[in-house]
């Protein structure tokens, strides 16, 4: 069942109920301040930090779900109901609400009465600014009172869900004109401060929430919009809000907006105060004044969506297949820039007071975007770097803000250095700027201590090198990119981490998926070396990694699927002579996609085993059979229900995996199924049993051991969207960024007959056409340049602001 539709041509998709299965959500704003907003208007504010700035505050885990936001209440006659539906739920006569790219805008009807919510954060600005547009349809004259209302947080969202017997004193406003100032702290060590306003004179306000809901009211039944109106109340302690009455009356096809802003403020120390106890509202009032101007509002968002599809269009697919324009063209990199953003802070199932930045999230989430803002991911590669300790380890988070490594989690997880030699090859491939490796980076964030780049990725490389356990594979640590994998932690206790209780670090366990991943970016690293004119030492990495895929093929093959892992009492995991978990995804596809087993045989092997054992209607499964008991020698992934999460749940994240590797054997049908059954589009017809939003992926779809089987969870901020557009635009596809060009190199299914492709790459614009006239899944016969013949495929780098022509025929 479907919920909407999507609207290709404004990239858009559009919502025609708003009972979702779920809310679904869109994030405004992409540079400081930042809007979670969801089809009914709930969500949330922040500036920068979703715990430590948090504007607006927002009630997870609530009931109803998703009733704090950024409502407007209209009050018509005796009928009370919003655009959005929420709050109050009144039925509307129509409804619609439009999530675009960086906006979204929400359209509800009632008794002739349309009102139109558009809700963006400008470029440049630091507010989100709604435009409430109604307009009469009905017969006669209407006189219509209109409330907006959202609630401020008292900024630490943490300390604000808390510490009450603090928070409940301190909150401040004050009022001028037609704007609300948020000013709690301000008086001590805040220099900052929230502001709503709307451009016109409101009849009516309030500032306090228990004069606007009533104590005992809610936001389904604010007192003063069901009463006798908004009371002016001053808001001392307790919770400020931000509420205003409009009297609107409109002729029979009369229409009138207003324009409401949220802004958030910093002034320098000396400047805070205009009077005694009276804030400095310079900034706010040349905020307000700048979308005052008529016209403001539209050009500011004309120019958001200009922005978007410059950014979009650095990659763009002409396929013949709607789904899979929409997915690479619009959302899956609409994805990844909002993952840029936020890492796995704020979402609806990520509440944006806990993790920081993961070093292994940050590194792979990088090669989703870096084509699109190479420049950010230079500095984020460089950020990432800064973390990692002296000895090749990392922390394994940090916090934005500060770019410090997080002490509470620490180090140990040991595929966390190898990431950072994935996320400089994505970087150095697609920019060709090798400056990045001489940059100085401190380790462990201390300046004192600092060296290239190129000396932490040496690091990296070494520090798995010098961490082998009993079989000649890497020991895996705390965890490895299963984080849930805790084979050195033994945690009885509840309420224990899983990862850094107990031991945690033992010296017998071992992973052979980070044993894929040494062979795979050990390999790049030696690379980099020859090209850095380190011939012996790219031999010597090369040797290292010869004997690491030894080892894999050796005590890492089962015989017809790659091992897990060694426990730390040597035993095997994810192996046939274990009664549960006897085959993993992650092995399968990080080995095979680094080549192991390819000429001998057991790479192809390995994959028709996860087809066999691992395939659902809904994707590929983590693990099968799913562990039925807690097992303290494997930890968080035994914790979970049979068929939720790591523990035999569809981890979208890997299942890209596995299409790269079916590319990497040229089986273009396969790789796209795999590809195909977690891809949102392709999900929309089964809403109600998907639930989160169809035009993004989910970190998890319940596997078919769980009684949810096909419901996904923990939409948006998920390595899926990373890993999904490399696999579909590189494997898939086959425009592959590389060192000296671009090599064209697809694998499709062979029913697909052509596409064409469009890529910006290094300042210039390959214009590719692809022809398949023999419906082959793999490999290019000709490769033409502007007409002429190429002897390889691999496209010569081009002069910046050049179009070149591009023409590969598939045979
Ligand atoms: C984490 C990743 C991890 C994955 C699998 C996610 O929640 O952010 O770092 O690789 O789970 O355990």
């Amino acid at each position: 069942m479907k919920f909407g539709y999507f609207d290709d041509d404004r990239k858009e998709y559009v919502i025609t109920t708003p009972r979702t299965p779920l809310p679904w959500i869109n994030y405004l704003g992409s540079e400081a301040f930042f809007v979670l907003c969801s089809n009914t208007a709930g969500g949330y504010a922040f500036y920068r930090d979703a715990r430590l700035r948090r504007i607006t505050r927002y009630r997870y885990n609530n009931a109803p779900l998703d009733s704090d936001g950024f409502h407007i209440y209209i009050r018509d006659g005796d009928t009370v109901w919003n655009p959005g539906w929420q709050p109050t739920q009144t039925e509307p006569d129509s409804y619609r609400c439009r999530h675009g790219l960086g906006y979204t805008v929400i359209e509800g009807e009632k008794n002739g009465v349309l009102a139109r919510q558009e809700m963006f954060v400008p470029r440049g600005d630091d507010c989100l600014l709604i435009r409430l547009t109604v307009r009469n349809g009905s017969g006669g004259e209407k006189r219509l009172s209109v409330f907006p209302y959202l609630e401020f947080c008292l900024w630490d969202a943490m300390d604000d869900a808390s510490n009450f017997q603090r928070n409940w004193s301190i909150g401040e406003v004050e009022i001028d004109g037609s704007a609300i100032y948020h000013k709690t702290e301000y008086r001590e060590r805040r220099d900052h401060y929230a502001v709503f306003w709307s451009d016109r004179t409101p009849e009516g306000f309030d500032t306090a929430r228990e004069a606007f809901l009533g104590v005992y009211g809610s936001p389904a039944r604010p007192e003063a919009v069901f009463g006798a109106g908004c009371t002016g109340s001053v808001a001392h302690g307790w919770q400020p809000v931000a509420a205003q009455q409009h009297e609107l009356t409109l002729a029979p096809g009369g229409s009138e907006s207003i324009l409401f802003g949220l802004g958030y403020i910093e002034n320098p120390r000396e400047e805070k105060w205009a009077a005694p106890g009276v804030i400095n509202k310079a900034r706010a009032e040349a905020m307000m004044a700048r979308y005052a101007v008529p016209g403001a509002f539209d050009a500011a968002l004309e120019r958001l969506k200009e922005d978007w599809a410059a950014l979009l269009g650095t990659f763009r697919v002409s396929s013949g297949s709607e789904k899979l324009d929409r997915m690479v063209n619009i959302w899956n990199q609409y994805q990844c820039m909002v993952t840029f953003n936020m890492s796995r802070s704020a979402s609806y199932f990520e509440s944006g007071m806990g993790r920081g930045m993961g070093f292994r999230d940050s590194c792979q989430d990088l090669l989703g975007f870096v084509h699109m803002i190479p420049e950010r991911a230079r500095e984020r590669i460089l950020d990432i770097a800064a973390t990692q300790f002296p000895d090749g380890s990392a922390y394994h988070q940090y916090q934005p803000l500060t770019k410090k490594g997080n002490l509470a989690v620490g180090s140990g997880f040991n595929d966390d250095p190898l990431w950072l030699i994935a996320g400089t090859d994505a970087y150095l491939r697609e920019t060709g700027d090798w400056s990045i490796l001489d940059e100085s980076v401190p380790f462990d964030n201390d300046p004192l201590r600092a060296d290239s780049l190129m000396e932490h990725l040496r690091r990296s490389f070494g520090f798995t090198r010098a961490h082998l356990g009993p079989h000649g594979l890497p020991l895996i640590g705390r965890a490895d990119w299963n984080d849930c994998l805790n084979l050195n932690c033994f945690s009885e206790q509840p309420g224990e981490s899983f990862q850094t209780t107990g031991p945690s670090e033992g010296p017998v366990a071992e992973s052979v998926f980070i044993a894929g991943m040494f062979v795979k970016y050990g390999r790049v690293w030696a690379e980099l070396c020859r090209r850095r004119g380190l011939a012996a030492e790219a031999e010597e990495a090369l040797s290292a990694v010869e004997q690491v895929e030894a080892a894999v093929l050796d005590a890492g093959w089962d015989g017809a699927w790659f091992r897990r892992a060694f426990d730390a009492f040597g035993r095997v995991v994810g192996g046939k002579e274990c009664d549960e978990g006897q085959i993993f995804i992650e092995p399968q596809g990080m080995c095979v996609m680094a080549g192991i087993g390819s000429r001998t045989g057991e790479a192809a092997r390995a994959l028709d085993s996860v087809r066999e054992r691992l395939d659902t209607e809904y994707g590929i499964v983590l693990l099968t059979p799913a562990y039925t008991r807690y097992r303290p020698e494997l930890g968080e992934i035994s914790s979970y229900p049979p068929g939720y999460k790591e523990n035999a749940g569809i981890f979208c994240h890997n299942n890209p995996w596995i299409v790269c590797a079916e590319a990497s054997l040229g089986r273009g049908d396969r790789a796209f199924e795999v590809y195909r059954r977690t891809a949102p589009a392709w999900l929309e017809e089964i809403s109600e049993i998907h639930r989160t939003e169809p035009y993004v992926y989910s970190q998890m779809i319940a596997g078919r051991d769980a009684p949810s089987f096909g419901e996904a969870k923990n939409s948006w901020l998920t390595g899926t969207a990373a890993w999904s557009f490399v696999s579909v635009s590189q494997a898939i596809l086959g425009v592959q960024p590389c060192f000296d060009g671009l090599r064209i190199d697809p694998c499709v299914p062979a029913a697909v007959r052509s596409f064409r492709i469009r890529r910006r790459f290094r300042g210039a614009l390959y214009l590719i056409e692809v022809e398949n006239p023999d419906g082959v899944q793999h490999g290019v016969k000709e490769l033409y340049l502007d007409g002429k013949a190429l002897p390889s495929a691999l496209i010569p780098v081009q002069e910046p602001g050049r179009t070149v022509r591009v023409r590969a025929v598939m045979g």
